[in-house]
């Protein structure tokens, strides 16, 4: 057997959790709730809401007859509702569909409302012995760091590789206790953050551990790539003050003063002076600004023009004319303002 799996085993008889209240049972009923509740859900938060559950509902038989709303009562709190749903459906389906017994292999649990792959697996080996690989978001972590296993592991080619190098290391004997083992190293020393290698069985053999990527592995979601945009805006100065737009109400810097804005696509200021209403004179192109938003980035390029003389009062009521030192008073976006600093 993998020398993973062997000292895993050994591990877990001194050091693994051997006192949850759904383990000493081969009952599938029991061990198939504990692991839908621990699905999103810590240990000490799912105990006595499995002890409550049981109480109520006894076996698959009583849940299968239960109506929805005394189930969800049940779960009020766990959150993540699908769940009760789910697990209320499948106990009809094995009633109606399996005679009221639980199928006995991980391919046949997983068929059943709520049971992912993994899931079905810890049932299947809990219970029933199968040599099923168990992929949950600890044992995730525990491979990635231990293998060095790259990449994010949501990614599907990512999930494979695990998938296919957890069925790799499963053991020829002990199979009922091997996923507990993974899932309680997981939980009490190969934590997300400050892993507590020191007590680790397999430390010896971690790649995390040795290259000193404990906390870059498992690797995050990468960033979603944020559209960018890019605008002119116009620095228009007369008479020693300095034309500002005040923004629409909705979107961004909504109601704020900002410079005026060219059009999308527009590469020189003609059009947008003519828009405001402003005779054309001179006009320069200004180093730009990249302003970073949550979902976009904003490539702006500032044109300075310079008007002959002050025109005559602005047209649009959304237009002012500012002076230096009226500046600080007007709300001005943050980036806005650093343009206008430098
Ligand atoms: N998380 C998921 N399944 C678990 C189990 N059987 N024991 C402890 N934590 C778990």
């Amino acid at each position: 057997m993998s020398e993973f799996a062997a000292k895993l085993i050994a591990w877990h008889a001194d050091h693994g959790r051997h006192d949850l209240p759904w383990q000493h049972t081969q009952d599938p009923y029991r061990v198939w709730l504990s692991e839908i509740m621990l699905q999103q859900t810590q240990v000490d938060t799912v105990i006595p809401y499995y002890l409550r559950f049981l109480e109520h509902f006894p076996t698959v038989a009583s849940l299968a007859a239960a109506p929805q709303d005394a189930v969800l009562a049940l779960w009020a709190g766990l959150g993540y509702y699908a769940r009760a749903r789910n697990l209320h459906r499948a106990a009809q389906a094995v009633m109606n569909e399996h005679a009221g017994v639980f199928p006995q292999t991980a391919a046949a649990l997983a068929e059943l409302p709520g049971i992912g792959r993994s899931t079905a697996a810890a049932i299947a080996s809990f219970c029933f012995g199968e040599r099923a690989a168990i992929l949950d978001g600890n044992v995730k972590r525990v491979l990635c760091r231990h293998f060095g296993i790259e990449g994010f592991p949501g990614e599907r080619a990512v999930e494979q590789r695990l998938w296919a190098l957890a069925e790799s290391l499963l053991p020829d004997a002990g199979i009922a206790i091997y996923p507990q083992a993974q899932m309680d190293l997981g939980a009490t020393i190969c934590t997300r953050s400050k892993p507590r290698c020191l007590h680790c069985p397999v430390s010896e053999t971690c790649v995390a551990r040795r290259t000193g990527q404990e906390a870059a592995l498992p690797m995050a979601r990468p960033k979603k790539a944020v559209p960018q945009r890019s605008c002119g805006m116009l620095l228009i100065e007369a008479g020693g003050a300095l034309l500002l737009e005040q923004r629409p109400a909705a979107g961004i810097w909504g109601g704020l003063y900002s410079l005026p804005e060219m059009a999308e696509g527009e590469s020189a200021p003609q059009a947008a002076l003519r828009r405001l209403g402003l005779a054309l004179t001179g006009f320069q192109e200004q180093a730009g600004l990249r302003h970073s938003f949550s979902h976009f980035t904003l490539d702006i390029t500032p044109w300075r023009v310079e008007l002959a003389q002050l025109p005559a009062a602005a047209h649009d009521p959304a237009l002012r004319w500012v002076s230096r030192d009226e500046l600080a008073t007007v709300g001005l976006p943050a980036p806005i303002r650093k343009l206008l600093e430098r």
